[in-house]
């Protein structure tokens, strides 16, 4: 296990954690005068996870006593004074959706949605957290709401989210146990908005490619439309590699790191990669495909963040497949930073992506 921060031991703000399969990342923002400030940012590496992809152990819970012990470290060892945290909860443990509603008074969705919830909530309702906001409703459209004969029946869009409350529970565990107080629990795409797009109205979509899986979502006017998840991530890509050239797995790692895609490297490392990677591009495209076909809208930009859009020549080869305007998500565009970090920054920022995002969160 490594970890890798710089220190700043003066000032506070709000933290921002994102605990993935691979590694855990903390970045502390404070607020002034209307801007962000980076104060601090950390990474502590999960080693071990790549000998349980070997195994095929159950790699989706680490212990929570080592996720408390890992935090602390972190913690400890860059400084970091905040105690006010803002944690993702990965989507594979969440439920979202958009619904479309009658239109009514948000008091009276209060109250319909939670029985509109039951019908797309795969869990008991009364087990679940729900959260929800107004996307936009046909009547911002109509004047006066009065329906004449062949107007169309106002309805509202509503993003539905629902968090498992045992889930809740164990993250205030967590927190509390590492010293912190967890301020709110959020959804990994909805940080990921708030860092990449702001208020940027336009369509885009966001690939998050981590250690064990994908996520694409569709962003409109600020809002999620549609996600899709899939259990394939750099500890596969890692696997590929180290099949094709029997290596161990420490040595694959290795060569995807350093060779990746470049053109100039080792064939056999970027071929052993290329049905994995093709298969994330081939499935980017049908949930932006589906997205525009259904909606009559067109996706502008791809954002590509996680851990895997780090690697050498990787956005040139999914942009040339996807044949779409890509780029690497910058969480820091709008973040006053140390000027030594500069250079770092574009590495970072894929990485901290989700971190930075929930330290953006008003608490
Ligand atoms: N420079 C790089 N080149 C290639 N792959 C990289 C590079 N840096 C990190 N990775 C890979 O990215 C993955 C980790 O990404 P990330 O930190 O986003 O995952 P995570 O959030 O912990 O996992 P998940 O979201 O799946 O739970 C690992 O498989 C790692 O090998
Ligand atoms: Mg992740």
């Amino acid at each position: 296990m490594n970890f890798g921060f710089f220190k700043n031991f003066l000032a506070k703000g709000t933290l921002g954690i994102d605990m993935g399969t691979a590694s855990i990342k903390v970045v502390e923002l404070s607020k002034e005068s209307g801007r962000f400030k980076l104060l601090n940012y950390g990474i502590f590496r999960l080693e071990n996870q790549e000998e349980a992809v070997e195994t095929k152990q159950k790699i989706t819970k680490l212990p929570d006593q080592d996720i408390v012990w890992g935090i602390k470290e972190l913690i400890a060892r860059s400084g970091i004074k905040s105690k006010n945290v803002v944690a993702s909860i990965p989507s594979f443990s969440t439920f979202s959706t958009v619904i479309s509603l009658p239109y009514l008074s948000e008091r009276d969705l209060a109250k319909a949605i939670p029985f509109e919830a039951k019908k797309y909530v795969p869990i008991p309702i009364d087990q679940v957290i729900l959260d929800w906001s107004i996307i936009n409703s046909t009547s911002d459209q109509t004047s006066g709401g009065q329906l004449g004969a062949g107007r169309i029946t106002p309805t509202v869009d509503v993003f539905l989210a629902a968090v498992p409350k045992h889930e809740t529970e164990r993250y205030k565990k967590i927190m509390n146990a590492a010293g912190l107080n967890l301020a709110a629990l959020e959804l990994e795409n909805i940080a990921l908005i708030r860092s990449l797009i702001g208020n940027d109205l336009s369509p885009v979509a966001i690939v998050n490619i981590g250690g064990r899986s994908t996520s694409i979502l569709v962003v409109n006017q600020g809002f999620e439309r549609i996600s899709h998840n899939y259990e394939i991530g750099g500890f596969e890509i890692t696997r590929s590699i180290a099949r094709s050239m029997g290596v161990g797995l420490s040595r694959a790692e290795e060569f995807k790191k350093t060779i990746g895609l470049k053109p100039e490297g080792t064939k056999v490392v970027s071929e052993a990669m290329t049905s994995l990677l093709d298969m994330m591009v081939f499935e980017a495209k049908k949930t932006i495909t589906t997205f525009e076909n259904a909606k009559g809208v067109k996706i502008q930009k791809i954002f590509l963040v996680g851990g895997v859009a780090n690697m050498p020549s990787f956005l040139e080869y999914f942009k040339t497949k996807i044949n779409m305007e890509t780029v690497i998500g910058n969480p820091f565009a709008r973040v006053v930073y140390p000027k030594e970090l500069a250079k770092m920054i574009p590495e970072l920022s894929p990485t901290f992506s989700i971190a930075a995002g929930l330290a953006m969160r008003e608490v």
